[in-house]
């Protein structure tokens, strides 16, 4: 999604906005942007595509000056063209944009009577149009935003600066994210953390409906009333070097790699093997009193969520619901008194799963979050915060931060079932020592991944691929078929294997590749007659267990799986379908780390 970045310097501020941009990257975009203040004359260069393509641009064209803003552009309203990429700008001012303007046709409008006329097709257009109106009806820059502010609807960051002004930047935040980064003599603006890395390590995190004065000497911040405020100023813990790839190809496939270094990491963090305890931070509640859990998330995240609802029941006995954040508080959701809520987001900063969240916490329901970006908004706002602990993850489809995910909710479930009472000492300590063994088996897993290479290769060019499974691995089923789709392009469906019958097998056809994820628990002879019933009608079966091994002669191609429990298996069995995404991807010559469409940090609605 957009990323910004601002930067009020006493050196050339374009290379540095241009690695800036890099690091936001990740997000995901499909244009991008800079201007430039330079003797109070505004510039800019805007490019399609890829962010070489602005550097090309800029090779070609230079553009000089000690501050400017950058943007990478996630489409909203308007193609990805030149004319709509950010930064938009006037005679007067330069702006960029993360979020949606929501009232910005009614905005439109009065400004076209005015007779403006209008470049492009985006809603930020109508930002810039409105502040050069304020600031040509002769209010000073400081008054202009304000007013301007106060005439916007909707979620945005904004970063500006004005013609003229070359010691003044402005950023605004109202439901997108927006970070200040203090420096010596200079001052920035910034998406996140990961944008500034490399500028400062000293932040403030703009709140709801706060703006910020900044000139290269000083930093005022206002809330939306106007009235200054003093925010506090956080150490990021963000490495300055740029993340890399090491020796993989893409960064998706080193972040599958990484993924028994980092879920050994992250439940070094929750488990005590010694003592055979979890450990989870100190929390405002008891445990022993939650009524029921109210798991909320998104995309992969939201998988995470649905697997956890079998570990907690099974576990606690404490009745679980699982929503989609986009769906959840337009219910009107009926929360339990003594309710906790969870909400699951990579980012911290996914808009449907932050609003979601600040639904239950006005409901009074206790909001636990687990999240990767520990400056993350839904990180501040919740009452418990449990970090993931998956270190960045650049790849827009999400892996690592999926299997770190599932360990804290094992973790989790774990801890839960001891306070309720559901589980013995005895019992508490087998589950540590089995989470504990995820890491090896992982190890395991990811040493045959040729084998899985070569299963890539032979579905990579089918047109649709199912993928089933049973009970606490039909989540594993559906994030597989997720993976498929995003980086692949390849249509693909999770279904709960009892479920075929009930429609999808009329699919099934010779071209119909099926994998099967079928651990041997209670449920593989249920999984295995399913996959039966599809290789009857010559449906191409994939089976993934570890065991079956002799139906597994007649299927199309077999995966043997490490053995493991259930606090396991999902996150074991997490990595082959990742990796049959990730080759069928490479297969097909796509683009892996950004694909088509997608963003990573979905900061709109
Ligand atoms: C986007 C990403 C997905 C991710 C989802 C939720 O759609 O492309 O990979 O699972 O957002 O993100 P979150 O940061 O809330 O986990």
């Amino acid at each position: 999604m957009c990323g910004i970045v601002g930067i009020l310097g006493v050196t050339s501020a374009t290379p540095r906005i241009l690695e800036s941009l890099k690091r936001l990257e990740y997000r995901g975009y499909d244009s991008a942007g800079i201007a430039t203040l330079e003797g109070g004359t505004l510039d800019r260069r805007r490019a399609p595509g890829k962010l070489e393509n602005l550097a090309r641009k800029l090779r070609d064209n230079p553009l000089t000056g000690n501050s400017g803003i950058g943007h990478t552009r996630w489409a909203t309203h308007g193609e990805p063209t030149e004319a709509n990429a950010h930064p938009h700008m006037t005679d007067r001012i330069a702006i960029v944009h993360n979020g949606i303007i929501e009232n910005f046709r009614t905005l439109k409008k009065e400004l076209l009577d005015t007779g403006v006329t209008f470049e492009g097709e985006t809603d930020t257009e109508v930002v810039a149009h409105l502040l050069t109106r304020y600031l040509k009806e002769g209010l000073a820059p400081h008054d202009a935003f304000a007013k301007t502010l106060s005439r916007l609807e909707g979620a945005f960051a904004l970063c500006v600066l004005i013609s003229g002004e070359d010691n003044l930047m402005f950023g605004a935040r109202e439901g997108s994210p927006l970070v200040v980064g203090l420096g010596e003599g200079e001052n920035y603006l910034g998406s996140d953390a990961m944008a500034l890395a490399s500028l400062s390590n000293r932040l403030i995190y703009l709140e709801e409906g706060d703006w910020a004065e900044l000139t290269r000497e000083s930093v005022q911040v206002f809330d939306a009333r106007g009235n200054k405020v003093e925010r506090k100023v956080a150490i990021s813990q963000v490495a300055s070097t740029m993340v890399d790839k090491g020796n993989h190809r893409h960064f998706m496939q080193k972040e599958i790699f990484e993924q028994p270094t980092v879920v050994a990491q992250a439940l070094g963090r929750y488990l005590d093997p010694n003592a055979g305890k979890v450990k989870l931070p100190d929390m405002p509640f008891e445990l022993a009193t939650v009524s029921k859990v109210t798991l909320v998330a998104c995309g992969t995240s939201y998988y995470a969520a649905l697997v956890a609802r079998y570990w907690i029941e099974k576990l606690a006995r404490v009745p679980v619901e699982v929503d989609i954040a986009s769906e959840f508080r337009y219910r009107d959701p009926v929360y339990a008194s003594d309710g906790l809520c969870i909400f699951i987001s990579q980012s911290g900063e996914t808009a449907d799963t932050l609003a979601a969240l600040r639904h239950a916490k006005e409901a009074g329901q206790r909001v636990m979050v687990l999240v990767n970006v520990m400056g993350s908004t839904m990180a501040r706002e919740a009452d418990v915060v449990l970090p993931i602990h998956a270190g960045p993850e650049i790849g827009v489809a999400s892996t690592k931060a999926f299997t770190c995910q599932l360990s804290v909710l094992a973790a989790f479930s774990i801890n839960l079932a001891a306070a309720k009472g559901m589980i013995d000492e005895a019992q508490e300590d087998a589950y540590v020592a089995e989470l504990e063994s995820a890491p090896k088996l992982m190890a395991q897993v990811l040493h045959h991944d040729e084998k899985l290479q070569e299963i890539a290769r032979s579905i990579a060019h089918a047109r649709d691929v199912l993928f089933v499974g049973r009970g606490i691995h039909f989540p594993i089923a559906m994030e597989g078929a997720l993976k498929l789709k995003e980086i692949s392009y390849i249509h693909a469906e999770g279904y709960a294997a009892g479920e075929l019958k009930h429609g999808p097998i009329a699919l099934i056809d010779e071209h119909v590749p099926v994998i099967g994820i079928a651990p041997n628990d209670d449920l593989i002879d249920k999984t295995v007659s399913n996959l039966q019933e599809i290789m009857a009608r010559q449906g191409k079966v994939v089976l993934m267990s570890d065991d079956a091994a002799d139906e597994a002669e007649h299927m199309f191609a077999y995966f043997k799986m490490p053995t493991a429990g259930a606090l396991v298996t999902p996150i074991i069995y997490a990595i082959p379908v990742q990796l049959l995404a990730y080759y069928a991807a490479v297969e097909k010559g796509t683009d892996v780390d950004q694909p088509r469409n997608l963003a990573k940090s979905v900061t709109v609605e």
